[in-house]
């Protein structure tokens, strides 16, 4: 069957925790100081319905699995309590701290004239890429502190494209979150999936590190028929 030409990748939307940096991964540990003190084991495989979710929307499923109920009061200072610990543990990030072949790919798509965005549901995402020296690379950055929807509402991709002056239909979306997935296709955008297919088996292609992504390899992998007709 004839599938029609998809259109030419012209810019990148890069998640930031656990694409860009392993951040994730510290999101979950900060909770956990929480759960702990409950006595909830919080598992990393309960963790991944987390991933791409926003800051209170997590609370409110964590207690959901923990089944607790929480005032208004308490879920805030709830909300200050992990912020600061996932503050504390990012304080000293560095450049150094980019996940494997990230920086080199960046520096691949920019050479070929792609533009470069940051799209994550993170109000620290902003920050730290400041922090880490990366800010400079980007040509559009939209985080939690731009959204008033979190994914898998496709509202952060289409900022991010809209940021960059490119249809969605031009831009790729490298995403660790099945949520992010989710939202980027709702967005109208190729998906690239960082993790296992377990999870992330929705994306046009999942990849399980950040050191395989290379321009070229994406180009031919997502190419017109490799795509579903629409
Ligand atoms: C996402 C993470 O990028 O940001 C989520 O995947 C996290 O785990 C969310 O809850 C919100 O982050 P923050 O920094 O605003 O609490
Ligand atoms: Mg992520």
């Amino acid at each position: 069957m004839h599938q029609p030409k998809a259109a030419e990748i012209k810019g990148c939307i890069f998640d930031m925790d656990g694409v860009i940096v392993d951040t994730a991964h510290y999101h979950y540990l900060s909770w956990k100081e929480i759960t702990d003190d409950w006595g909830f084991d919080f598992t990393p495989k309960a963790n991944e319905i987390l991933k791409g979710v926003s800051r209170t929307e997590s609370l409110r499923l964590i207690l959901e699995l923990a089944g607790l109920e929480k005032s208004e009061e308490e879920k805030t200072a709830l909300c200050v309590e992990k912020n600061d610990w996932y503050r504390q543990s990012i304080s000293n990030m560095t450049a150094d701290d980019a996940l494997p072949g990230i920086l080199p790919f960046i520096e691949e798509l920019k050479a070929a004239g792609l533009k470069v965005a940051l799209g994550s549901a993170s109000k620290n995402a902003r920050h730290l890429l400041t922090l880490m020296g990366l800010s400079h690379h980007f040509d559009g950055m939209v985080d939690g502190n731009d959204l008033t929807r979190s994914k898998p509402d496709p509202q952060v991709f289409l900022l991010a494209a809209e940021a960059m002056d490119l249809l969605p239909s031009e831009c790729i979306v490298i995403e660790d979150a099945a949520k992010g997935i989710a939202a980027a296709q709702a967005a109208g955008m190729r998906t690239v999936g960082i993790g296992e297919v377990e999870y992330l088996g929705a994306a046009d292609l999942v990849l399980s590190s950040t050191s395989l992504l290379s321009l070229p390899f994406l180009k031919n992998r997502l190419s017109a028929d490799q795509l579903p007709a629409g």
